[in-house]
């Protein structure tokens, strides 16, 4: 039998887990910061509203009309809808996708887990940006240290997974979702105290169109389906928890509100900081972690708050990893009648296997370069720009032409009203339109 959510706030919560992670704390603020502040602000908004909201609310739907794992799902309604069940493979192809991402994310996590505890002791009294590149340089060189953070993320990750839907993954979420928010407030205030907040304010609001690239409307779509946690199965997975009667609508909306204001309040506790200190906004993937610590650790009470902040960001991840996992176990508990912890472990414990790669990328193997980079960077390029936006068009594609009107109404239950039109024009069109840019452009056709 196949777990449910108790409500639906439980289920706007997981899904909200998912999508806030590594990508609105670590990322958002640095491509903002690459691609000139509040002009890419605002076209990412359109993106996520216009591209990711419509592609978030298929996925959700076609969830719950299956109610099975992804696979599954796109199996019977390929069936039931399109006279065929190889529509299966865009569920598989969004499980590869997110075990994949997983391999990654669980290390970079295992990271600011590590940091969380580094800021704890005090290593980040006194840093300055020698002392910090070289700590991030030499943490990152020590391949056992990576593997380990990385399999006690993993574990974390397993645990909360084998425990099943309510005992699980939604315990999880209720305790630490407002702890995230509670924690990302406090950490804004203090940016707000000791930081520089009105530039950072100036920065992310105050558009400054000559700012943008032809490239930044690519940046903003690809990023708008990683934040979403959109094509890799999670969010079908869960819709598939999703009791009857629940607006599916009203649901996505909430969870993309949510999402952006998070993203918008982690720029407001990260730039303040880094412009109070005349640090670089444009620092990259180093940002969080080679630049924070200079900040935390020339501020009052700066190991308090950067183990704050690193807690912070090991929380967004965890509930996000904890999406990346479920379909997979999903897929194995129905498909191959297994149990829940059976199934948590053999996936995670594979996959951990597989950020072995990551882990090695940065140290052992951070020579060998093929493709677009490293090891890690071909990796992240194969699931964030290939798998990721090839099963988020198919789905758009599915739940726009393939499924018939009165299914995709009858689930959404809105009738044949304006907002049915809204969603039917952006997924039948707008949505796939963007995706085959982004995509054409990933692999260097356009
Ligand atoms: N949305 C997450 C983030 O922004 O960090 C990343 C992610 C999580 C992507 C879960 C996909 C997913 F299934």
């Amino acid at each position: 039998m196949h777990g449910h959510w108790s409500s639906r706030a439980a289920f706007i919560l997981a899904v909200t887990g998912s999508a806030v992670g590594l990508g609105n704390i670590w990322k958002f603020p640095y491509i903002t910061g690459e691609n000139g502040g509040g002009a890419f602000v605002l076209l990412y908004l359109g993106c996520v509203f216009a591209v990711g909201m419509p592609i978030l609310v298929s996925e959700v739907l076609l969830g719950r009309r299956g109610r099975r794992n992804p696979i599954a799902t796109m199996a019977i309604l390929g069936q039931e809808e399109g006279g065929s069940r190889h529509w299966r493979l865009v569920g598989t192809m969004g499980v590869i996708a997110g075990l994949l991402i997983l391999s990654f994310y669980s290390v970079i996590a295992g990271w600011s887990l590590a940091y969380a505890l580094k800021s704890a002791v005090g290593s980040f009294a006194g840093t300055d940006a020698r002392s910090a590149a070289f700590e991030f340089f030499t943490f990152t060189g020590n391949w056992k240290a990576l593997l380990a953070w990385h399999a006690v993320f993993m574990a974390m990750t397993v645990f909360v997974v084998a425990a099943g839907v309510q005992h699980g993954l939604e315990r999880a979420v209720r305790v630490l979702m407002p702890l995230l928010v509670v924690m990302l407030l406090v950490l804004v205030a203090y940016s707000a105290r000791y930081g520089a907040f009105e530039e950072t304010l100036v920065y992310l609001f105050k558009p400054d169109f000559s700012e943008l690239s032809g490239e930044s409307m690519l940046i903003a779509l690809g990023h708008c389906f990683f934040t979403l946690s959109i094509g890799m199965g999670v969010v079908m997975a869960y819709g598939a928890y999703l009791p009857e009667g629940t607006s599916i609508a009203a649901s996505s909306l909430t969870v993309v509100l949510a999402d952006t204001v998070i993203a918008l309040l982690a720029g407001m506790a990260v730039f303040p900081l880094v412009f109070g200190n005349g640090l670089n906004p444009a620092e990259g993937p180093g940002l969080v972690f080679e630049t924070l610590p200079i900040a935390f650790g020339q501020l009052p009470a700066g190991s308090v708050f950067g183990t704050v902040f690193f807690l912070l960001l090991t929380f967004a991840a965890w509930t996000s990893a904890i999406g990346l996992l479920e379909p997979a176990v999903a897929w194995i508990v129905e498909r191959h009648q297994r149990s829940r912890v059976v199934g948590a472990v053999v996936v995670g414990g594979l996959t951990w296997l597989m950020g072995l790669a990551t882990v090695l990328s940065f140290n052992v193997l951070s020579d060998l370069r093929f493709g677009r980079g490293t090891l890690f960077q071909n990796i992240d390029f194969l699931a964030s720009n290939i798998l990721l936006p090839a099963s988020a068009l198919l789905i758009t594609v599915f739940a726009g032409w393939i499924m018939c009107r009165n299914s995709s109404s009858e689930e959404l239950a809105m009738g044949s009203g304006l907002l049915y039109k809204g969603w039917r024009l952006l997924s039948r069109v707008v949505a796939p339109l963007a995706i085959l840019v982004i995509a054409f452009r990933a692999v260097g056709v356009i």
